[in-house]
């Protein structure tokens, strides 16, 4: 008993040793073979296609052919392939006697007895373990029980192996990716210390070699908006600009129990070439200015020198009509590109409902022209503040009231509904207008962007929305649509409330 003890220790002792399965699978062979007294013994382990993916005889460097061809014997009418069958141990005492032994060509040696155990992971036979002894009769019962023994500790072994294999894959895997992207990865500690810093991070903090490992963030770098992306509460996305001028895209994640992993994309170009289409419109915008104005100016020199035909001042409302809406056009474009360049916001509590009413009251004309009653739908109660700026939140609600009422036909309805949600206010302006179809839905808010309907007459540029959009992010706030064709539109501007502090 003590001896057999013994054994399995050793054996367990010895398949620690390695993570190899072959070596580990000879050592186990080795043992046991001694142990039991026996002449030699064989291992084989399958697949989870039950394929035969390691055949060990402690007698032989098997080639894969001659391999193979023992392992079809053995398998199909032998032993190893009846334990494998039945899913459970054996003995033969007598091969003489019992059919459940083959010999396979050329076998070097004489097998009289035998004893063959299944290997298991869970319910599933993994392996065979086989020992064999040149007398009949060598093995009994109690063998039986050590062998099992065995067996489930080789297949322990084996799982821990195979399981570290995959993870080890996992990891090299993971560390290539890791290593070789262009981006940044970052990852820190809730404590807010480098846990990892990738060759492209190295680069961008310069550490150069120096160790940063449990290194405080803070010490590797001074970056304001990467240190404040990497705080605890941080936003999880942002620019981080560079001193050499590039610009960063930072995403950041928080790995509950690990840390914070950020990943940082350099997208300079995208900037730049958004700086230059900027540039561009508005230098292009602004030179269309006085040209317009002498095509106005002209217009007035026509009608004095006169007098025009009925005909002529026909023709003349119409050029006057086209460069109005060009001058619209213009000043669309100008307080874009001025608002889009527009770093921060000199913001001052605002009460939003004065802001509603007033743009409510501007629009009332325009509304009563189409007999259209624009109703309001408000709370009284509450200061309702936002930090922002006035005129240019009541450009936004315009802009939407004014596409509400333009694009609805005579007669229809309009409301604007404000809902305090929280800490923040919502802002919607509902028709029943011709509504925008689905495949033009997520386009609306492009510079530019018209949907193609049978409104071709209703004149616009297509940048009413690109400019509430602006304004709405300028304050922190997000904008969206929901319409149905036929039914409607409903526009929402969503606000953080002032706090007050
Ligand atoms: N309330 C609405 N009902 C139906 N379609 C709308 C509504 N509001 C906007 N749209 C659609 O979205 C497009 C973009 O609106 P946006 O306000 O940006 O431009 P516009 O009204 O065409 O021109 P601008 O506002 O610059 O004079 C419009 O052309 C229209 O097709
Ligand atoms: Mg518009």
């Amino acid at each position: 008993m003590q001896n057999q003890l013994n054994l399995l220790n050793r054996i367990s002792d010895e398949l620690n040793k390695d993570l190899d399965p072959d070596k580990m699978l000879r050592r186990v062979l080795n043992l046991t073979v001694s142990h039991l007294n026996a002449t030699t013994g064989s291992v084989m382990l399958f697949d989870q296609h039950n394929r035969v993916s390691a055949f060990i005889l402690q007698q032989e460097n098997l080639s894969d052919d001659r391999a193979s061809r023992i392992v079809g014997t053995v398998l199909t009418e032998g032993f190893a392939g009846w334990v494998l069958k039945h899913g459970q141990s054996g003995i033969i005492y007598d091969t003489y006697q019992d059919s459940r032994w083959v010999v396979y060509d050329n076998q070097p040696y004489d097998v009289r007895s035998a004893i063959a155990t299944p290997l298991r992971r869970r319910e599933r036979v993994i392996g065979v373990l086989t020992v064999v002894h040149d007398e009949p009769n060598q093995f009994q019962e109690k063998d039986l029980l050590l062998l099992n023994a065995i067996a489930g500790q080789a297949a322990i072994a084996l799982e821990n192996a195979r399981l570290f294999k995959e993870t080890e894959q996992e990891r090299v895997k993971l560390s290539a990716i890791i290593n070789n992207t262009q981006d940044a990865v970052l990852m820190t500690t809730p404590d807010n210390r480098v846990a990892l810093l990738n060759p492209a991070a190295e680069e961008l903090l310069k550490t150069r070699g120096k160790p940063w490992e449990g290194v405080e963030i803070s010490a590797l770098t001074d970056n304001t908006a990467l240190l404040k992306l990497l705080s605890p509460d941080g936003p999880t996305t942002g620019e981080v600009p560079l001193p050499d001028n590039r610009t960063l895209w930072a995403t950041v994640t928080t790995v509950p129990g690990m840390g914070r992993v950020m990943v940082l994309r350099d997208i300079s170009a995208f900037k730049e070439l958004d700086r230059m289409k900027r540039n561009f419109i508005q230098a292009f915008t602004h030179d269309l200015r006085t040209p317009l104005a002498t095509v106005k100016g002209y217009m007035e020199l026509l009608r004095m020198d006169g007098p025009l035909t009925d005909r002529q001042e026909e023709d003349l409302v119409g050029i006057a009509r086209a460069a109005d809406q060009m001058k619209v056009l213009i000043e669309d474009m100008l307080e874009l590109s001025r608002l889009e360049q527009l770093e921060e916001l000199a913001g001052e509590p605002v009460a939003i409902r004065d802001v509603v009413r007033k743009s409510v009251s501007q629009m009332e004309t325009a509304a009563k022209a189409k007999n259209i009653q624009i109703q309001v739908d408000m709370p009284e109660a509450g200061d309702m503040l936002i930090e922002g700026n006035a005129v240019l939140l009541g450009r936004a609600v315009g802009n939407l009231l004014d596409n509400a009422i333009k694009y609805t036909p005579t007669g229809g309805e309009v409301r604007v509904v404000m809902r305090q949600n929280g800490g923040r206010v919502v802002v919607s302006v509902q028709d029943n207008g011709p509504g925008i179809a689905a495949r033009d839905l997520p386009r609306v808010f492009e510079k530019f962007f018209r949907a193609r309907q049978e409104m071709d007459d209703i004149p616009g540029s297509g940048l009413g929305l690109a400019i509430v959009k602006t304004i709405v992010e300028h304050h922190r706030g997000q904008v969206w649509v929901e319409s149905q064709p036929g039914q409607g539109s409903v526009f929402s501007i969503e606000l953080p409330l002032h706090t007050g502090d």
